[in-house]
């Protein structure tokens, strides 16, 4: 077998079959990786072998993930695969998000592009293709939404049964219509998603249901190709930076993990600094990381309106933190009004994002403010979900009536509220010359 699970705990580091159905290390509880054992091409060859699969019509080139496939080298063959037209996600210059933040220029990856909207994609095109090539016939996971929404998706799409458990009454509404529409059997509980992630663990395993929530190692993968796309589409130049939020900081293991392989594979010379930015209210591994040193310790009541990283208890941490570390990078945290505000001005670029997207522009501009980032630091931010995730976030907002989780209303600096107006073409030009913008 070309790749194998290995314990990601270096006092470990015990290896099971590719094929094992665990999710934790049987010996010590440690996180899994998957780890291959196929020598890569060279540099160059690769460069060329993925540039030339762009002008491909298949549906395993044309896939933003699986185009990458020399890095995802564990399946024996690709036919449980099923793709989506995952990934190919642009990177869009933002000068005006530039300029709000202090920087000279500012480039955002969004992965809102997506089929379903998030960079879940990216991963469940993976962790589907491993349940089906396991011969699993139900998958399951504990989401704030968009993993739901994504799982949903792929699942139905490979004939599989979807089983969605989301926290009752604090997932964005574009999220929870998602799962219906795409046919999960979706439970709405009675808990926080840390609470609920202990139960559908344990639910998974008596059930014989494969789990694909991001402590999958499976999923982790194909997040990496994130970094790998990025990379390529820079033509290889690697930034200074790159901010991405943090949640159950899945998305910031897999991101280390693909710049270090990209590293050993002599694909870049060195690697850029990982900023993740947390909300203040769900903020377990910004604490930790300015401690420096222990466990981390879970957040009992997380709270955030950027209801997509409202988790207390992330289970990827000891992954997260070591990537953090690997590239010289950071944790941030930021308010309700930061992220208000920074998601006003990605939507003012004519981008927008979902409000745990925009945490990423509103540490950076915290980060340019405290000197951390330079003002000609090279910053990739990665929009994580896309702007119809959640609508209600935004009517809210223009219309001045967005409150935090403890009910203060924060300021709509931004506003852009929609104007009722009477049937009468005197008044309304007389409103569009006062409304003319120079
Ligand atoms: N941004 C968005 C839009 C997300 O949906 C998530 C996570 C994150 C950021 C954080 O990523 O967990 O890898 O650190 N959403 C998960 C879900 C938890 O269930 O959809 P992370």
């Amino acid at each position: 077998m070309p790749a194998e699970l290995v314990c990601f705990e270096a006092s470990c580091r015990a290896s099971y079959p590719i094929t094992e159905v665990i999710y934790t290390c049987p010996r010590c509880g440690g996180l899994l990786e998957v780890i291959s054992r196929e020598p890569l091409p060279d540099p160059a060859e690769l460069r060329q072998l993925w540039r030339a699969r762009r002008l491909s019509n298949s549906p395993l080139d044309q896939s933003g993930v699986w185009r990458y496939r020399e890095l995802l080298a564990f399946l024996e063959d690709y036919s449980p695969v099923v793709s989506l037209g995952e990934g190919n996600t642009p990177v869009l210059e933002a000068p005006r998000a530039a300029r709000w933040a202090g920087l000279d220029r500012l480039a955002f990856k969004h992965q809102g592009f997506n089929p379903t909207g998030s960079f879940k994609d990216n991963g469940m095109t993976c962790g589907v293709a491993q349940a089906i090539r396991l011969g699993m016939r139900r998958v399951a996971c504990v989401s704030t939404g968009n993993t739901s929404a994504s799982m949903a998706a792929y699942a139905s799409a490979a004939g599989l049964q979807p089983i969605v458990f989301i926290p009752h009454g604090n997932i964005a509404f574009g999220k929870l219509a998602q799962a219906l529409e795409y046919g999960a059997i979706t439970f709405q509980v009675e808990a926080n998603f840390d609470q609920i992630l202990a139960l559908v663990r344990v639910l998974a395993e008596q059930l014989g249901i494969y789990l694909l929530n991001s402590i999958n190692p499976f999923r982790i993968e194909g997040q990496k190709t994130i970094m790998v796309e990025l990379l390529d589409q820079r033509d290889w130049r690697v930034p200074d930076w790159i901010v991405l939020p943090g949640g159950n900081l899945g998305n910031t293991a897999a991101f280390g993990k693909g710049l270090r392989e990209l590293l050993a594979a002599g694909l870049i010379p060195r690697l850029p600094r990982l900023a993740v930015i947390q909300a203040e209210g769900a903020a377990p591994f910004y604490e930790l990381f300015r401690r420096g040193e222990g466990k981390l310790e879970a957040v009992r009541n997380p709270e955030t309106l950027a209801t997509a990283i409202r988790i207390g208890d992330p289970v990827s941490w000891p992954k997260a933190l070591h990537e953090v570390r690997a590239t010289n990078g950071l944790v941030e945290k930021v308010s309700e009004q930061e992220i208000a505000d920074a998601k006003a001005i990605i939507g003012q670029c004519g981008i927008g994002c979902e409000p745990a997207s925009a945490a990423t522009l509103a540490g950076i501009r915290k980060l340019r403010q405290s000197g951390v980032i330079a003002p000609d630091d090279d910053v990739v931010a990665v929009l994580t979900g896309h702007l119809l995730k959640d609508p209600d976030y935004i009517h809210r907002y223009h219309t001045s009536d967005l409150r935090t989780p403890s009910g203060q209303r924060l300021v709509s600096r931004y506003a852009n509220p929609p104007r009722v107006v009477p049937c009468d073409p005197d008044k309304l030009a007389g409103l569009l010359e006062e409304l003319r913008s120079e």
